[in-house]
């Protein structure tokens, strides 16, 4: 039986926090701080956006997550270089493990789709500037229905354009709630807690496998 999988992107293979850096100029030392709380908004406004039906795409999920975070922490960062900040969130870096990973697991006959909230542009944009894209089958974005994770739609959607069965289809993601909405919708999921201090929400549903690094993906698929 031929496994497919369905890589979040954000957080999984790219490294939301890889924008840290750009942003010491503006918070200093509360950076870090910044960049969670930044990252944090961006979800739960695609989680209400999603709720409400009310869809504006990811890339304004960010934007206007940036604004808040500014107005919450007294940041002050004007607008030509909250636009930088933006376009940084285009060429985000991949994790350590993910370029050595992904050919191995192309090679075992794993099928290998990126799947995320980012619009097709975005998505283009990450993985061609980490050199990844040519290890996926394609690329499916949920602003192809309109909606975000964890919509079940979104993980129904996934498997309609993908040709995978819910049993034969994994989802592989650094996000507790997407591993939580891919098992709801009936698929296999691996959460990735690379520094082992996750905290993986105290639910009924829990991840099918649990690894620290994709290099671990395959045989944590074949034992299960
Ligand atoms: C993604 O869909 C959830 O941000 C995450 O890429």
């Amino acid at each position: 039986m031929t496994i497919t999988l369905g890589f979040d992107v954000y957080g999984t293979l790219i490294d939301t926090a890889g924008v840290t850096e750009a942003l010491h100029e503006f918070a200093g030392d509360r950076a870090v701080a910044f960049s969670t709380m930044w990252r944090d908004k961006q979800l739960e406004y695609s989680f209400r956006r999603g709720l409400m039906q009310n869809y504006q795409h990811f890339g304004i999920c960010t934007k206007n997550a940036l604004d808040y975070t500014c107005s919450m922490l007294g940041v002050e960062i004007a607008e030509k270089d909250k636009e930088k900040l933006l376009a940084g969130y285009r060429v985000l870096p991949p994790f350590p493990d993910v370029k050595s990973s992904l050919p191995a697991l192309k090679n075992n006959h794993f099928r290998l789709f990126a799947f995320s909230n980012g619009r097709p542009d975005d998505l283009a944009s990450l993985l061609e500037n980490s050199g990844i894209s040519s290890y996926f089958e394609d690329v499916i974005s949920t602003d192809e229905i309109k909606s975000f994770k964890p919509n079940p739609a979104v993980y129904a959607h996934f498997l309609r354009r993908s040709g995978a069965k819910a049993h034969a289809a994994w989802l592989i993601s650094g996000n507790p709630f997407d591993v939580i909405g891919a098992v709801s919708a009936g698929m296999s999921g691996a959460w990735v807690n690379r520094t082992g201090k996750g905290i993986f929400d105290p639910w009924e549903l829990r991840p099918t496998a649990t690894i620290r690094s994709l290099s671990e993906l395959a045989d944590a698929i074949l034992s299960t």
